[in-house]
């Protein structure tokens, strides 16, 4: 398994991602302007791409497997709204062992595809009291908690070709795009709160004091993916849309009182089916949203 943070092997991110690239290029003319990563259980808005060229990760080179069950390892370049897009039928986390630069291989290769706007969606838990299991979240801001440890895209030799030594993440998350999917869910009856989505390693889910600790530091919801991509998104300067899709309740209103009724004790399954059900509202309003994006 190559491990694309190793610039010293003479395929530096940069040439495995051209070449990754040039490999999708020659597969279709669809030159996709939006990526969309489709996160655990959330594969079926990927049914509403027209004219699919469908291709598997492994199929692409360096573009490595991934290894969860809801994940189904595809990419699907095609048109949604009339507008050419990448979709990404899963995704691969710091869990499954990959490195941060591996998770964000894939967001690189499409963006010297051509890709400028990158839709990252995930499975999250609630840690807001209101938020219900099947509600969608649109990303305003994140807490990373692995990137701000170091285990981040951007450790290393920084590649002057892609982004900045140093790049800044205020609004990392388009305020723009951010209003769209407020505008276009309400025109369509979507439920779409707005927050906080905080990043775990995972991939045991969280204690019931952990919890306490992300929703005390502002986190509305909890994951274990998409800040590595939105830090490489942004790094290469390209917009980002963050959805989460509420499939749990992680954290009990209680705040500590243990006489209050317990939180969910979330399962993959759970959070499988909960994505399922929620992904058809995810497939409206990126529809919608998608022919305005251009
Ligand atoms: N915690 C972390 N990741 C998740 C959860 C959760 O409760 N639900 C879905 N992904």
């Amino acid at each position: 398994m190559p491990n694309i943070s190793d610039t010293s092997d003479g395929l530096p991110v940069f040439r495995m991602a051209s070449e990754a690239a040039a490999f999708i290029s020659a597969l279709t003319a669809i030159r996709p302007e939006v990526a969309i990563i489709l996160g655990s259980g959330l594969s079926a808005v990927a049914d509403v791409v027209v004219d699919a060229v469908n291709v598997r990760f492994t199929e692409i080179p360096h573009w490595l497997p991934t290894t969860v069950s809801g994940h189904e390892g595809l990419l699907s370049l095609g048109h949604l709204a009339g507008i050419p897009v990448a979709v990404l039928r899963g995704r691969l986390h710091l869990y499954e062992g990959y490195t941060p630069q591996e998770v964000v291989f894939p967001i690189r290769a499409l963006h010297l595809l051509g890709v400028e706007t990158a839709v990252l969606t995930n499975a999250a838990g609630g840690l807001k009291p209101s938020f219900m299991p099947g509600s969608l979240m649109v990303i305003r801001d994140h807490i990373g908690l692995p990137t701000l440890a170091g285990l981040n895209p951007l450790t290393g030799p920084n590649d002057d070709r892609l982004g900045l030594r140093f790049p800044p993440m205020n609004d990392a998350y388009d305020p723009e795009l951010r209003q769209m999917a407020l505008t276009v869910a309400e025109q369509k009856g979507i439920d779409l709160a707005e927050g906080v989505y905080a990043m775990v390693g995972g991939p045991n889910y969280e204690t019931q004091a952990e919890l306490r600790m992300l929703r005390t530091c502002g986190a509305d919801a909890v994951g274990m993916s998409t800040v590595p991509e939105a830090i490489a998104a942004r790094h290469m300067r390209m917009r980002v849309l963050g959805l989460s899709c509420i499939t749990n309740t992680a954290l009990s209103d209680a705040a500590g009182d243990s006489s209050a009724p317990a939180a969910d004790v979330p399962t993959h399954e759970e959070v499988l089916r909960a994505a399922g059900v929620a992904a058809h509202h995810m497939a409206t309003l990126l529809s919608h949203m998608c022919a305005r994006i251009s």
